[in-house]
């Protein structure tokens, strides 16, 4: 591999800066904006190349000892050589970048911190298993496992998983707000590893030792959450993104709202309180396990109607019903290109957008503007301290 020394530019989203090699872009991690490092390249394409920062010649400001003795080989994290305060002010930059370059957005806002800001956050982990059944997390781009002892952005009371050996490819512990704990693997389990982990085990869809499905609670209610179904990772997300939609979304009693993508219910149940009786709430979410713990999650508010079904038949096949006056949608990564021409169709006065990729959010505030929907509002939140990973919430409204 080739061994260079670059001068680094401006942070790009996906966890890397921008340098130059012979004026070919490269893409390198474990660096920040203005450094001048040594850099060993990992991947070249015609397009661009990515590499790896080994030596920091100048460093900037900003640049701490990471707290993890896995960073740099770890694939899980791609921050933990930067202060949690610098982090935000990068990944404001590239929120700013995208909306900029793909929708002609100027925003001006920042990324909000959540605590716990830093470590200890998350509470659902997928560790891979090596070939000697060691569990650890993957390298950047690569299949190729990094058995760890310890994790230090999960949090502290996941149920065990390091430190046994595992007949599996891949293991996920979940630990609920509730204090349940889950684990999710695709092997079967041994007694011997059963009894070392402290928590419910569910092997394969079949559970053991308890009923596979945890307990969320946020606010006053609780959200049934079959094994590894979707849950908002970050302890304090689930709070913060309810507070945030239900601001955006201005929701009056007696309003027609859509939920899409709703996963097992949690924004369907907020905005059910605030249409009351006399509204609707849609609440479309295409996984079954999901959609059928939202039937047991919703069960007590009438106004809600659940429907099983894709964001794009249920706009396709008019389930929910010609006009609304709010839409909130929480897409997968990829975003929602396909249904924003369906959704303005449904003639919402607020669209609230809820994006962990703020460049598919950016693409597709473009295709909203095209229809008449402008932004009035974005707020961005840190929900993955020491990743590239974001969280936004844009709300539009129809001109
Ligand atoms: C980011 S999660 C959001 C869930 C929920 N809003 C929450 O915060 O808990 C996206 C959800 O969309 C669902 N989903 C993915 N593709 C879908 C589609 N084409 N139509 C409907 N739901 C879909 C997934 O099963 C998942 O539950």
């Amino acid at each position: 591999m080739q061994d260079v020394v670059v001068d680094v530019g401006p942070i790009a989203h996906g966890g890397h800066c921008v340098a130059r090699v012979d004026g070919q872009v490269v893409f390198v991690r474990h660096t920040l904006p203005g450094e001048r490092v040594r850099i060993e390249i990992t991947e070249s394409n015609k397009k661009f190349l990515r590499a790896d920062a080994v030596e920091v010649i100048e460093s900037a400001p900003g640049r701490v000892a990471p707290p993890c003795a896995y960073a740099g080989q770890c694939g899980g994290c791609d921050f933990q050589h930067v202060d949690p305060a610098v982090q935000r002010a990068l990944l404001g930059d590239v929120v700013r970048e995208q909306l900029q370059r793909l929708a002609g957005i100027e925003w001006s806002g920042e990324v909000e911190a959540v605590e716990p800001d830093e470590l200890g956050w998350r509470t659902r982990v997928t560790f891979a298993v090596d070939a000697m059944g060691h569990a650890g997390l993957r390298r950047h781009r690569s299949h190729r496992v990094v058995p760890v002892d310890r994790c230090v952005i999960a949090h502290p009371d996941l149920p065990q998983v390091l430190g046994h050996e595992w007949d599996a490819e891949s293991v996920e512990a979940i630990v609920s707000s509730t204090g349940e704990k889950l684990l999710v693997t695709d092997a079967s389990i041994s007694d011997a590893v059963e009894s070392a982990v402290d928590g419910v085990v569910a092997v394969d869809g079949t559970t053991r030792g308890g009923t596979g499905v945890l307990t969320e609670r946020v606010r006053d209610k609780d959200f049934r959450v079959s094994g590894s179904g979707f849950w908002q990772v970050h302890p304090a997300a689930a709070n913060t993104l309810v507070d945030a939609v239900l601001d955006g979304a201005r929701v009056q009693p007696g309003d027609v709202v859509a939920d899409l993508y709703a996963g097992v219910g949690l924004f369907t149940a907020f905005l059910a309180d605030a249409v009351g009786e006399s509204g609707t709430v849609f609440s479309v979410e295409a996984d079954q396990v999901a959609a059928k713990d939202a039937r047991r999650n919703l069960h007590d508010a009438p106004q809600v109607r659940l429907v099983g079904a894709t964001t794009e038949r249920a706009l396709r096949d008019g389930l929910v019903g010609e006009q609304v006056d709010v839409v909130v949608l929480d897409p997968p990564r990829t975003g929602a290109k396909k249904v924003v021409p369906a959704i303005a169709g449904l003639s919402p006065r607020r669209v609230v957008y809820v994006a962990c990729d703020p460049a598919a959010l950016a693409r597709d505030l473009a295709s909203f503007a095209a229809l008449g929907y402008r932004l009035d509002g974005l707020r961005a939140f840190a929900l993955f301290p020491m990743t590239h990973h974001v969280e936004c919430v844009a709300v539009l409204l129809r001109d």
